[in-house]
């Protein structure tokens, strides 16, 4: 079987060992290991009944749920079958555009959406770690151009202030921004760009329940933009692309403040403990994270490492020599319970010292 161009890939790390799924330790997708919320899957349970009918083809509840989250009009929210449909819709129309750029090392998903339109896409690597996502525009020449932005970005976890995206609201046609990991960023050092989204129609914000929720099978995201664009791919897509079990999951979830506080003291204290273990380690180079993943720059080749902790611990990792400009020294690990972490951080510590 082939290396997986995604993180959390459990059937290709289980086949690899010959061992069930079940029993492998996944630290490769970036997901919240508190949950699901159990007021999700409560809700999931009463959705049950409701799986006899067509969902409303206009999500009308889940809309408002997220409208009055987001306080925006419903008509500015599109849910969709996780922000990877969205991403493919955006893509649809960035493909219209005469050119695409679109930052190395990157998620890889992009790459499916806008090939399978047939844009022009350029590559953009920019330098890492950067205070500012200014010298972005450095590397960009010409308007006539659209681009694709993750903020916080997949997977060196760094965050641009908004302040330093907003030239690129001016100079480009549009501008799709992936913020499916900004949930994780404290309130107070968020840097959505949810308060100008009224004000720059060439503006196009893709979010995802499937990180923070860790709701990654039910598959649910939701774009916001400005209504003339969402309008445009209701009609592109399939009448139902969200399920009726997503929808109440989706409306649970987004109520469920207690869940978002838990998650935010765990996840300030487990980055911590992780990253301090990484320190340690003698041929470990950790990239400090704004999120709940992080980027390692490790002396033993990524694949090699990555082969001996399923092998040897049954841990998966992300090799991250398909991200491209990384080369093969680099790794990626979600932030997970302290007691996994400890685990990860064990069989690391024995492999290096070895
Ligand atoms: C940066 C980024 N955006 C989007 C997605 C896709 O999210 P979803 O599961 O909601 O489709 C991922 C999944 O790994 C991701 O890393």
């Amino acid at each position: 079987m082939k290396q997986p161009v995604h993180g959390g890939n459990l059937v290709w790390a289980a086949a690899q060992i010959g061992c069930p799924v079940s029993s492998i330790l996944d630290f490769s997708a970036s997901i919240n290991p508190l949950g699901p919320p159990p007021s999700v899957l409560t809700s999931i349970k009463t959705a049950l009944d409701s799986l006899r009918h067509y969902p409303d083809p206009q999500y009308t509840k889940l809309r408002k749920t997220l409208s009055e989250w987001h306080k925006l009009p419903s008509e500015w929210i599109l849910p969709g079958n996780g922000a990877a449909e969205l991403l493919t819709w955006a893509s649809r129309d960035l493909a219209a555009e005469k050119h695409t750029y679109v930052m190395i090392p990157g998620f890889r998903d992009y790459w499916r959406g806008l090939e399978g339109f047939g844009a022009k896409i350029i590559p953009l690597s920019f330098p890492w770690p950067t205070s500012d996502g200014l010298n972005l525009l450095d590397h960009c020449q010409g308007t006539e151009a659209g681009i694709i932005i993750n903020n916080p970005h997949n997977p060196t976890g760094q965050l641009f202030p908004r302040e330093a995206l907003l030239p690129l609201l001016e100079r480009f046609k549009l501008v799709v921004v992936d913020e499916a990991f900004m949930d994780f960023v404290p309130p107070s050092g968020q840097q959505s760009l949810l308060p100008w989204i009224e004000a720059y129609p060439n503006l196009i914000i893709v979010r995802s329940l499937t990180k923070f929720y860790s709701l990654p099978g039910l598959r649910l995201g939701y774009a916001i933009a400005h209504p003339h664009h969402l309008q445009r791919w209701q009609r592109w897509r399939d009448p139902w692309p969200v399920n009726s079990l997503a929808v109440n999951a989706g409306i649970a979830a987004i109520k469920d403040e207690a869940f978002v506080q838990q998650t935010r003291q765990w996840l300030s204290s487990a980055y911590q403990q992780l990253l301090t273990g990484l320190l340690h380690i003698k041929g470990l180079e950790p990239v400090p994270s704004s999120v709940n993943f992080i980027l390692v720059k490790t002396e033993i080749p990524s694949f090699q490492l990555q082969q001996e902790l399923l092998q040897q611990y049954r841990i998966l990792i992300r090799d991250c020599s398909t991200f491209e400009t990384l080369g093969d020294r680099y790794f990626r690990i979600a932030v997970r319970t302290f007691e996994e972490n400890h685990k990860l951080l064990e069989a690391l510590s024995n492999i290096f010292t070895s």
